[in-house]
């Protein structure tokens, strides 16, 4: 594997090998070794040009972790106010020793094009771009799924997937996630049945051809789904406002249509847990009964982003050569 662009790239073997490997980086942190020297001499950039708390922070954190050198470049600050391009701030990033870009930026595409421009040699990490994708978001919560629901070793059905039998239900503004793009992706590979479930106004032009199921009540759904998760979606109010607006039910309508409260949460089958990338908006999409139970794995999500992103970056710049459908 020699970039992270998409979870759509990822072959079953690629996400399962970067799910036990995560699980190897979390049993050593249980047992305190806080610091593993696989990365002693090896520098990873965090370039970020969209605000971030958990993914910058648990790259950081997943880099030191393996003992290599980070550099943060946040573009606020930064010669980006300046107008300088991605190419120019790419190539000055590179020219201080780069063996890993992890790239977060608002234009769809973005950590492609660093991909595949050669203005850097090192690996290219993909952070969230657009609406696009979110790999490491995805691969963070298919391991919380694998937890809780299957096991740390995975369940193979007949047709050798990990997560067979699971039913997740992602809910909410889905037309602006890239956080659901990746999931859909990366749980149809592992094996998963996905229910979308969103406002008619929030759903994307061309969902028919997603591997996934849509609905338009989040009640039906819990009642005749049985979900076995639900991952709530924030409602992404700064991308509406870019794009002009209108399309948004009021914000009691969507609480009322689509938020997780108290009783949706007792309608959920008993093992059901709830998940929730952050940041939220609580009291829009989760209500803060919802959010703070005992059947929400938001935390423990942060906790294993940071495993999931040790076992990315240790495969990307120490690991054996895996099979990727991606040709960069
Ligand atoms: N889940 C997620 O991407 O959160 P941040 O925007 O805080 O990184």
């Amino acid at each position: 594997m020699r970039h992270l662009l998409s979870a759509a790239d990822l072959t079953h073997a690629d996400a399962v090998r970067i799910l036990d490997t995560a699980g190897q980086m979390a049993a050593t942190q249980a047992r305190e070794i806080k610091k593993l020297p696989t990365l002693r001499g090896r520098t990873v950039v965090n370039l970020f040009f969209e605000d971030s708390t958990r993914t910058r922070i648990s790259f950081e954190t997943a880099a030191k972790r393996l003992s290599a050198d980070v550099i943060n470049f946040s573009a606020k600050g930064s010669s980006v106010s300046k107008g300088e391009s991605l190419k120019d701030t790419a190539l000055t990033l590179q020219a201080m020793g780069a063996d890993a870009v992890v790239i977060r930026h608002q234009a769809s595409g973005a950590p492609h094009t660093l991909a595949s421009s050669g203005w850097t040699d090192g690996a290219v990490v993909n952070a969230g771009d657009g609406t696009h994708q979110h790999p490491t978001q995805a691969l963070l919560d298919a391991y919380t799924l694998r937890r809780h629901l299957v096991g740390d070793r995975g369940r193979s059905d007949a047709t050798g997937r990990d997560l067979a039998g699971l039913h997740v239900a992602i809910v909410g503004d889905v037309l602006h996630s890239r956080v659901a793009r990746s999931n859909v992706d990366l749980l149809h590979t592992l094996g998963a049945r996905v229910t979308l479930v969103a406002p008619p106004t929030l759903v994307p032009v061309g969902v028919e051809a997603w591997p996934a199921e849509v609905g338009y009540h989040l009640d039906e759904v819990i009642a005749d789904g049985a979900p076995d998760a639900v991952m709530m979606l924030r409602v992404q109010r700064e991308r509406m406002s870019s794009a002009g607006g209108g399309f948004f039910p009021s914000p009691l309508e969507y609480t009322r249509g689509y938020g997780l409260d108290a009783a949706r949460l007792a309608a959920l089958p008993e093992h059901a847990i709830v998940l929730h990338p952050g940041p939220m908006n609580r009291g829009l999409e989760i209500s803060a009964d919802a959010a703070d139970s005992d059947r929400a794995v938001i935390v423990e999500q942060v906790a294993n982003g940071v495993a999931v992103r040790m076992a990315v970056l240790y495969l990307l710049l120490a690991g054996e050569t895996t099979t990727t459908r991606s040709t960069q």
